[in-house]
């Protein structure tokens, strides 16, 4: 890797590590809100019970958790950059007595694995990230035996997700958010249709299949939206960690005005992702 992409690895690293607590203490609802991502790449994955399944940039564990108690003749290994993450991820696996799922720190880039190591691959929300997106994606199809399969999801556009957009709308109405450079590592850095669909076929993957998700983040309060977008969401946090509180309030407001309500009622607020399935020429 190059001086450009090790810089952006650490950078990433050092944020998702400032986010694991965060990520831990929403857990639950975080998982709730990307359910349905994972039901889409089980499903799609076709997993056999004795398959060795890797899970990309599985963060707190999903799907990976999910899909070691489904081959439970089989393995998951779960890789992550972020050890926070993982740590949570390892508890997550011991509560739930999975001996099958390991978890290790690696950089989807650089996969310390032996050539056709798996029968398949999950990876929820995790391509955009890559300091480099073609190196992640060779190295994927190193590891996976023909014939075997990549399921992933990306983050559709801004249009397509007021979950997010909403509360950064309020932002840029009071502070000055710098446009992030085109092409770096960000939620809607796949959010195209085809990035990801054009990458894989530029590496000999004929079979690709891409399809979009919507969906809804459920929230019971307006509080609960404000709370896990400001102790979650990297953009936002990045964006209010300085801010005085009397214009985090103006923002909190804004937010409530947007979500077009003066009471804390329930919330359920749409979500668009991108589904890509690859399959690896046999
Ligand atoms: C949005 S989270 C998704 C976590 C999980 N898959 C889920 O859907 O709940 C993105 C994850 O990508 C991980 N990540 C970022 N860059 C990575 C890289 N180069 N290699 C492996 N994981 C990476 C982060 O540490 C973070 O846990």
């Amino acid at each position: 890797m190059n001086t450009q992409q090790l810089e952006i690895r650490n950078k990433q690293l050092a944020s998702w590590n400032t986010f694991s607590p965060g990520w831990a203490k929403w857990d639950n609802f975080t998982m709730r809100f990307l359910e349905t991502q994972a039901e889409q790449i089980i499903s799609h994955l076709d997993l056999r019970t004795d398959d060795h399944v890797l899970d990309i940039a599985t963060g707190t564990g999903e799907p990976g958790l999910t899909i070691a108690s489904l081959v439970n003749k089989g393995t998951v290994t779960a890789v992550d950059l972020s050890d926070g993450m993982l740590q949570i991820a390892r508890e997550k696996a011991t509560i739930l007595e999975l001996n099958n799922f390991r978890a290790i720190q690696a950089d989807a880039c650089e996969l310390p694995f032996e050539d056709g190591a798996y029968d398949a691959i999950s990876c929820r929300l995790g391509f955009m990230f890559f300091p480099d997106m073609e190196l992640a994606a060779r190295e994927l199809l190193r590891v996976l035996k023909p014939g075997g399969k990549i399921v992933t999801t990306v983050w559709q556009g801004p249009v397509d997700n007021p979950w997010v957009t909403i509360v950064m709308r309020a932002i840029k109405k009071y502070l000055e958010v710098p446009a992030a450079a085109p092409g770096s590592p960000g939620i809607f850095r796949c959010a195209q249709p085809g990035v990801l669909t054009d990458l894989f076929a530029s590496l000999d993957c004929s079979e690709i299949r891409e399809i979009e998700i919507a969906g809804k983040m459920a929230c019971s309060s307006v509080d609960e939206y404000w709370n896990f977008m400001n102790d979650v969401v990297p953009p936002v946090v990045s964006a209010l960690k300085v801010v005085d509180p009397e214009i985090r309030n103006k923002i909190r407001q804004e937010v409530q005005h947007l979500l077009g309500t003066d009471s804390n009622v329930n919330q359920k607020i749409p979500f668009g992702a991108r589904l890509i399935t690859i399959k690896k020429p046999a």
